[in-house]
């Protein structure tokens, strides 16, 4: 009697894993960070080590981790892995260091910097969790239900204008620019379509909320390598919707400009 009970209730449990295995990435179940586990500012090397791409405790990401993990998690292929970490290792400030924590990001004005479209300038709090008044202010700006380049533009240039005219210690440089261009495009790398520079609203609210890939919304990683070039072409038509003129025709604004002389 007690043996086959016990035998449907395993056979029961197995196929529920197996269907509730589906909402998440393949061996990569998401799980929040415990007590004592590092995370930072970026919302999706959080996503990565919540599923476990990323060592979970936040630590030791040395460049075959972050290689690996980029190209599991997102396929990122390794040329655009290898930059991305290289780019990142100056967030641990030991000499010569071959590897840095999630916690190292949040240094501010390092890597971390104002104006971001999740979390709040350090000179007014916390500079590295999420902070849903922050992303209130962003999501004012994504006013349709599928994103393009010019709602995640006009998103970024206003969380720019509130840190400039209210943070006194503002600082945004020219290489903070670069950084927050890819920044911005990143959702669409992740969740939306390159080509178009466009992504499902939903999936990037989830994303940023929870620290978690969009598995249960029916989001699967790219079957398309991401390399840096897909990451610059989409980079340019974001950049490009920055800009708040309507008309780049310079010589329209010449003849205008001229006409004002007369
Ligand atoms: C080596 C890999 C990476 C490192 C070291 C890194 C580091 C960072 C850091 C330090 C920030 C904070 C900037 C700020 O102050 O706003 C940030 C922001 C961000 N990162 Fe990453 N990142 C990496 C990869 C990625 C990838 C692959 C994606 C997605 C495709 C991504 C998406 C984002 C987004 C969306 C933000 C903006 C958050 C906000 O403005 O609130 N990151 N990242
Ligand atoms: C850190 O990661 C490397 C692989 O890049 C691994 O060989 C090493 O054992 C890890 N160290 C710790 C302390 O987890
Ligand atoms: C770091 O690397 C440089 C260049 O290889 C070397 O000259 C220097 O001694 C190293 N520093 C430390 C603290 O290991
Ligand atoms: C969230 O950001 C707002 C605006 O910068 C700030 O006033 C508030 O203190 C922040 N909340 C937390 C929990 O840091
Ligand atoms: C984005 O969508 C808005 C609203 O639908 C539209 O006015 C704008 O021209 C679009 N921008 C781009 C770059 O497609
Ligand atoms: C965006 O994704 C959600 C969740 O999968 C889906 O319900 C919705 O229809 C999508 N929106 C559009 C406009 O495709
Ligand atoms: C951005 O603007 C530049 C200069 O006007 C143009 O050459 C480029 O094609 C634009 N990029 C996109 C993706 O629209």
């Amino acid at each position: 009697m007690k043996a086959p009970l016990l035998a449907t209730t395993l056979a029961l449990g197995l196929a529920l894993g197996r269907a509730s295995e589906l909402s998440y990435p393949q061996g990569h179940p998401w799980a929040p960070a415990r007590r004592g586990d590092l995370r930072g500012p970026c919302p999706m090397m959080n996503t990565l080590a919540n599923h476990g791409y990323l060592q979970r405790d936040g630590r030791n990401i040395t460049r075959e981790n972050a290689v690996k993990a980029l190209a599991d998690g997102l396929n990122f292929n390794p040329t655009l892995a290898n930059i991305m970490f290289d780019q990142a290792i100056i967030a641990n400030p030991e000499p010569n260091a071959t590897y840095f924590t999630l916690d190292h990001l949040n240094q501010h004005n390092v890597l971390e910097h104002d104006a971001s479209l999740s979390r709040a300038d350090a000179y007014f709090g916390n500079n590295h969790i999420f902070n849903q008044t922050v992303f209130d202010e962003t999501r004012q700006y994504w006013v349709a239900p599928i994103l393009n380049a010019s709602m995640l533009a006009n998103s970024k240039v206003a969380r720019m204008i509130s840190s400039k005219a209210f943070n006194p210690t503002y600082t945004f440089t020219l290489i903070t620019e670069e950084f927050s261009l890819g920044e911005v495009v990143a959702p669409v790398i992740a969740f939306g379509d390159t080509d178009a520079v466009i992504v499902n609203r939903t999936l990037v609210e989830y994303f940023f909320e929870n620290e978690r890939l969009p598995t249960s919304l029916g989001w699967k990683r790219r079957d398309e390598i991401v390399s840096l070039n897909t990451i610059l072409k989409a980079t340019s038509a974001i950049r490009n919707a920055t800009s708040l003129f309507t008309d780049s025709d310079a010589s329209l604004s010449k003849r205008k400009l001229t006409a004002n002389l007369h």
